[in-house]
């Protein structure tokens, strides 16, 4: 007889009822193969016995194999494992295939080098240098938490548990609506947004529905690269054009159209993504006039409209769209912190509608109690508050950051102090390069991280973006010291 005995071992200490043990152990034992398909198996009153448990335990357990179909029970017969199961292969297991890490798979999946791995692990001791983020630790996490426990033990929050609109939220949306129109003259109403799960699904969904291969899309030179990728991943042309202090050349892109049709420019119009420079005034009527012109989409990622120290912030492009050409897109992941997946695509209620109906290929719907916990925290003001929270703070950031970095290295770098956001636009002089930097700064613990991602045009322009917002005083200093001990011991290894 098989051993059962010896094969079946159950723990009365565990919560997992006795009977269903028994069942998920004999589905391993048949799986594994050690009970083929047909074998009968012993007799309910034996197997107790064996087992020293309740006769009704062994037969709720058969009973459930044969509902999972494990099993089949002959008429004064017997219970046998089901004949009509397919042979499983064995696998050998050893006991390193148990614990090692699943590698390779057995099967052939397309792999696109076009997507660079973005490697977010972190290092203990090590100071990162990013690309512009905010300080976590001022994220209002009491705050949301209190609004989000408050919606979540509503008798009503049953409704908002269900599969819903792959719009998001309404009421989200609503309160979206008036927010962009009272903070950035926009002319909406909730038809015309989409919440997605931040900016870069909003920059995805916009690349799915406007390219197809070979179709051309104008970026400035340099760009962000995460837009580029999505681009590129769409096997779209990309166009560069020049980027100088007023933002994107115009003029260069109206060339471009008499050549040959456009579909859409990305531009990150408030503070330009790598330079941080504001695209002026005389070109963002150009561009609107050029789009209407000719057809093309605007795709306007505005990833860090609040933070402006020097002016207030310039309204949107999309706010003097007249005639449909703008997809604007924004989030809370820069104001609030990256892990609260909220954000907003803004169009025509047409390109909407479809972007709406693509999201939900990839993702189903939004997290409805997240958003109506921004719609809460939006509405109630708690995100303005918040904002002007940062902005003190970011502003004195900037402005410790810039002086030491002038004072303390500017042998090494040139910038101009950025008007907004939460990053540097830092140029290292020619004799140096990145790739040594960021070796030797590894050695004081310093990761700069990939700066080579800020020149896929390879135009050498030697530059990185520095952010400053994630770092208070003390972080700051000691970040300037580690980017001069890196220089010295350059300088050192030079002779
Ligand atoms: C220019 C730009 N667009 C989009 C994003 C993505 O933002 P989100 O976290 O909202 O997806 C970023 C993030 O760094 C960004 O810098």
């Amino acid at each position: 007889m098989f051993p059962y005995k010896t094969s079946l071992k159950l723990n009365k200490n565990l919560k997992e009822p006795l009977y269903l043990q028994l069942a998920n152990q004999f589905i391993l034992l048949i799986r594994e193969g050690k009970l083929l398909p047909g074998t009968k198996l012993v007799g309910s009153r034996t197997l107790a016995d064996l087992l020293q448990v309740h006769r009704k335990t062994v037969v709720a357990c058969y009973e459930e194999l044969l509902l999972q179909g494990w099993v089949e029970s002959i008429p004064k017969k017997g219970t046998f494992v089901n004949k009509n199961l397919p042979l499983i292969q064995k696998v050998t297991l050893t006991n390193t295939t148990k614990t090692s890490k699943r590698k390779n798979s057995g099967f052939n999946f397309y792999e696109n080098n076009r997507l660079p791995e973005k490697n977010t692990e972190k290092r203990e001791g090590v100071m990162y240098i990013n690309d512009g983020t905010s300080d976590t630790r001022l994220t209002p996490t009491k705050e949301i938490a209190r609004i989000y426990r408050k919606i979540a033990s509503k008798k009503s929050v049953h409704a908002f548990l269900d599969y819903n609109s792959t719009h998001g939220n309404v009421k989200l949306r609503e309160v979206l609506a008036l927010y962009l129109n009272n903070s950035r003259g926009l002319k909406i109403n909730k038809e015309n947004i989409l919440i997605t799960r931040g900016s870069q699904m909003g920059v995805w969904l916009s690349s799915q529905l406007l390219l197809k291969e070979s179709d051309i899309i104008v970026v400035g030179e340099t760009n962000y690269s995460s837009a580029d990728i999505t681009f590129q991943y769409q096997k779209a042309q990309i166009k560069r054009v020049s980027v100088d202090e007023n933002g994107l050349v115009i003029d260069q892109i109206e060339k471009l159209c008499k050549k040959q049709p456009i579909k859409a420019v990305y531009v990150t119009s408030h503070h330009h993504h790598p330079t941080t420079v504001t695209l002026s005034a005389e070109r963002r009527i150009h561009l609107l006039n050029l789009a209407q012109k000719h057809n093309f989409a605007i795709i306007e990622d505005d990833y860090d409209y609040d933070f402006n120290y020097n002016h207030a912030p310039i309204l949107p492009l999309a706010s003097h769209d007249s005639s449909e050409n703008v997809i604007y897109i924004g989030s809370v992941c820069k104001t609030v912190a990256p892990v609260f997946r909220v954000g907003y695509l803004v169009a025509s209620e047409d390109f909407v509608n479809e972007a709406a109906k693509l999201r939900g290929y990839v993702d189903r719907q939004g997290d409805a109690l997240l958003e109506l916990t921004f719609a809460e925290f939006i509405k109630s003001g708690d995100l303005d508050r918040h904002i002007r929270k940062l902005m003190k703070i970011y502003l004195q950031r900037r402005d410790l950051f810039c002086k030491l970095l002038k004072n303390e290295l500017g042998d090494y770098f040139q910038f101009e102090v950025p008007k907004g956001g939460m990053a540097i636009w830092v140029q290292l002089n020619k004799q140096y390069s990145w790739s040594e930097v960021a070796k030797e700064a590894r050695k004081h613990q310093l990761e700069i991280g990939e700066w080579q991602r800020y020149d896929l045009a390879n135009k050498k322009h030697n530059a990185i973006r520095i952010g400053f917002a994630t770092y208070n005083d003390k972080e700051i200093k000691l970040l300037i010291e580690k980017l001069k001990q890196t220089f010295k011991s350059i300088k050192k290894s030079a002779y």
